[in-house]
């Protein structure tokens, strides 16, 4: 078992030495024909903490991800929710269970508009769309507005989802996963692509999930200054393994850390 770790941040926001982890990854192997991707990789993520991992190209990020979110199935050690095993449960059955990824929105999605996109998610979280009427529909209708409010939509609720913009079509894909209402919410790389300013709002949008839903982030992201801002614990990997485990101002300055990230962009952009 992994010994979770407890920061100031997450300790502001009542979380204790005594609580137990919300999300673990325990001695996580997934080899490719004998290579290991992921090699043996253990965390345990706190209730309301805000985790990235971060690593170089290939460090096994996105492996690692498949993995917590049932699209791979390791070849060896055990991924937890809430103390329950869930290693090689269904992407379907997670979402019930309360772990959340924002995927990208499909094609079918794309036809519809925001509001009607994120009426069908809301709808079928409740499983009861035969009974879309009267108080049901209200509640449908308010949920859907504080969703578009939380991820600043409320103004393009009409606006057909294909049409969005970058930055725009993320926060859509975060307010879908949000309306099955998540413990956990995964996000890959959730500012790639995007402009300084979309950047930074959805930096803030993270931020507010947590202050205001409680919710527990897990980011991969390649932005090391997101990392920095946002994370009140960074895991670090590198071929596989993890080579560090910290708050930011720790991972900033650790030796190894910026041994592996020499030479790379990210380096220029946030560490050091
Ligand atoms: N399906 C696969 N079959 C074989 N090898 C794979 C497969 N998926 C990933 N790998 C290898 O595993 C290693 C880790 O890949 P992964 O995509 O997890 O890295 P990453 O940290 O996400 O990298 P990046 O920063 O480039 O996104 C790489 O060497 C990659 O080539
Ligand atoms: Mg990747």
């Amino acid at each position: 078992m992994t010994t979770p770790l407890v920061t100031e941040p997450l300790m502001r926001r009542g979380v204790t030495e005594m609580a137990e982890p919300i999300l673990a990854v325990e001695s996580l192997v997934k080899e490719f024909d004998g290579f290991r991707a992921v090699d043996g990789v253990s965390f345990a993520v706190m209730p309301g903490e805000i985790r990235a991992v971060i690593g170089p190209n290939g460090a096994g990020k996105s492996t690692l991800f498949s993995l917590i979110i049932g699209e791979l199935r390791p070849t060896s050690g055990k991924v937890t929710l809430d103390g329950r095993d869930i290693t090689g449960l269904s992407t379907h059955k997670l979402m019930m269970r309360g772990l959340g990824c924002a995927f990208q929105a499909t094609n079918v999605f794309w036809r519809l508009s925001v509001r009607e996109c994120l009426e069908v998610a809301v709808t079928s979280r409740r499983r009861h769309s035969e009974k879309l009427f009267g108080k049901f529909a209200q509640d449908v209708d308010d949920e859907v507005a504080s969703l578009l409010d939380q991820v600043g939509l409320s103004g393009l609720a009409q606006a057909t989802s294909r049409d969005l913009s970058h930055g725009d079509q993320r926060a859509l894909e975060v307010a879908l996963a949000l309306a099955m209402k998540p413990k956990v919410l995964l996000l890959d790389e959730p500012t790639a692509g995007m402009s300084p300013s979309e950047t930074s709002r959805a930096v803030n949008l993270v931020r507010e999930l947590v202050e205001t839903n409680g919710i527990t982030v897990l980011i991969v992201e390649h932005d090391v200054s997101v990392v920095f801002s946002l994370a009140d614990v960074v895991t670090v990997m590198h071929q596989g393994q993890t080579i560090a485990e910290g708050p930011p101002d720790e991972i900033r300055k650790n030796p190894t850390v910026v041994e592996v990230y020499l030479g790379t962009s990210e380096f220029s952009k946030g560490l050091s």
